[in-house]
């Protein structure tokens, strides 16, 4: 392979800049050449693509966001639209292709590599939602900017004797929940993986520790269950305790990525050309049991996780004043 190419694509997530470096770098010391696709499959239909050196990518390591943009696109979700990328491609001489992004990326790279394009998969979102993978770019830095926001909202809680509603992101999964709910401490957390939830045990939760003398409450809502100011309106109405919402929205996409996302980012990466040096195609690289692997991607997309049971345990353990 003499020139591959690299694109973001779906929710840009804080490390993809790194992952983005470390194959254009990794790349080019092999002899290749990259060109990068800006706004993911969106921009290959445009062919929105730009030769990449060593020098482009330096300094954006500790940059959020991606430096390459990113898109959601309908149109690459076509059989049309799949061949049309594949052939702009192969115009741009770009024999491999690495897609960093979520499993509707991935779908996007397994479509190209029955085109005869070599792709591989990088998982990136802040989500956690790729069942193949411990580890996604973005989910540390996400968890950890939540953490630091709920940290500031508890002032605020605390000096009113307030309960007050935190809603974080997440898709249809609860993995930043869940974390921050162990991280900061909380009298409740909402998840769509546990969805039948009964709303009166975490009132009789509220009342039985403002009972026992706290003087606040944080309660952790995903996005996935989400309707956080009407919970908080029946959760006032029910405890008679001041209860207020905050939705935390896109805070968490952004930042300054933490060392975790920008070492394994850079791993993953590294790893992603190593791949396609060697012949690979259809693969998605995951991080398993303190290791980086790879999977094909048609086993990986029909992978399914959920959270971690005794995680979720003692989450609720922890709700105990
Ligand atoms: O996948 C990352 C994510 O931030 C999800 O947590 C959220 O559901 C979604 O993207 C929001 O997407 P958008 O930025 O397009 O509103």
């Amino acid at each position: 392979i003499k020139t591959i190419g690299v694109l973001t694509s779906g929710g840009d997530a804080p490390g993809m800049n790194a992952a983005i470096r470390a194959i254009v770098r990794t790349a080019i010391n092999s002899g290749m050449k990259v060109k990068g696709i800006q706004r993911g499959y969106a921009g290959l239909l445009e062919n929105e693509i730009i030769d990449m050196d060593t020098k482009s990518v330096s300094e954006i390591m500790r940059r959020g966001g991606t430096i390459l943009f990113t898109a959601r696109c309908k149109e690459f979700e076509t059989p049309e639209g799949q061949a049309k990328g594949a052939q702009i491609l192969r115009d741009n001489g770009i024999e491999g292709l690495i897609v960093i992004g979520g499993d509707g990326s991935f779908k996007g790279a397994q479509k190209l590599a029955g085109l005869g394009i070599n792709t591989i998969g990088i998982p990136g979102t802040i989500d956690l939602d790729i069942a193949c993978t411990d580890y996604t770019i973005g989910f540390d830095t996400a968890v950890n900017t939540a953490v630091a926001a709920i940290d500031k909202i508890k002032d605020t809680s605390m000096s009113h004797e307030r309960c007050s509603i935190v809603e974080v992101m997440g898709r249809n999964a609860g993995y930043i929940a869940l974390w921050c709910e162990i991280a900061n401490g909380a009298d409740g957390i909402l998840i769509p993986e546990k969805g039948d939830f009964n709303e009166q045990d975490l009132i009789d939760t509220i009342l039985s520790n403002r009972q026992k003398g706290k003087t606040h409450h944080i309660v952790i809502n995903a996005e996935g269950i989400g309707h956080s100011n009407r919970l908080a309106k029946r959760i006032e109405v029910a405890t008679g305790i001041e209860t207020r919402a905050t939705i935390l929205g896109h805070i968490q996409r952004g930042g300054v990525p933490t060392a975790k996302d920008r070492v394994y980012a850079s791993t993953m990466g590294a790893y992603a050309v190593d791949l396609l040096k060697q012949g690979a195609t259809n693969r998605v690289i995951a991080y398993k049991n303190g290791n980086f692997i790879d999977f094909d991607i048609d086993e990986a997309l029909s992978m399914t996780k959920g959270i971690d049971e005794y995680q979720f345990l003692i989450s609720r353990l922890m709700v105990m004043y």
